[in-house]
């Protein structure tokens, strides 16, 4: 079935050049991209999209670091578009989850600074499309 999906490329990816190599993961998967935007990110943008965060120990500093550089966000499309992207991502933790060959397990080493964020169930991409992506087609 197709799906679309939500992608950030968070500040660290952005910062440390890795835009291209992320997104040509993603097209090497073969999911397409049906939007792409660098952005920088309002306080209140970043609240909102992980509001489900709001009551975590963790919650000021993850709004600071997604505040603290641009983004690219991405609308992916294809197969089980959320599961592909999640598993070219690999998991939360960038060395006790991700495997190498993922994402995360290729470039990162904390878990706040694991490179890319992806939508995890459809409710969630729908709500966060519209919100990164107000004018994107339902
Ligand atoms: P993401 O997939 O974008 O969803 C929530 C984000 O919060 C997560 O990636 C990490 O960047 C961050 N995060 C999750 N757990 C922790 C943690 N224990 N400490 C710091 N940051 C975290």
């Amino acid at each position: 079935m197709t799906e679309q999906t939500l992608v950030l490329i968070k500040p660290d990816g952005v910062s440390r050049g890795l835009t291209g190599e992320i997104l040509a993961r993603i097209e090497r998967k073969g999911l397409t991209l049906q939007a792409l935007e660098r952005k920088n990110v309002s306080e209140e943008l970043a609240r909102e999209h992980y509001a489900e965060h709001a009551e975590r120990p963790f919650f000021g500093s993850l709004i600071e670091f997604i505040t603290s550089g641009p983004v690219v966000a991405a609308v992916l499309e294809g197969p089980r578009a959320i599961a592909a992207f999640r598993q070219l991502a690999g998991g939360t933790d960038p060395v006790e989850k991700a495997v190498p060959g993922t994402i995360r397990g290729d470039f990162g080493l904390e878990t706040q600074f694991n490179l890319v964020h992806g939508s995890d169930s459809p409710e969630s991409a729908k709500r966060e499309i519209a919100l990164w992506f107000p004018e994107f087609p339902a």
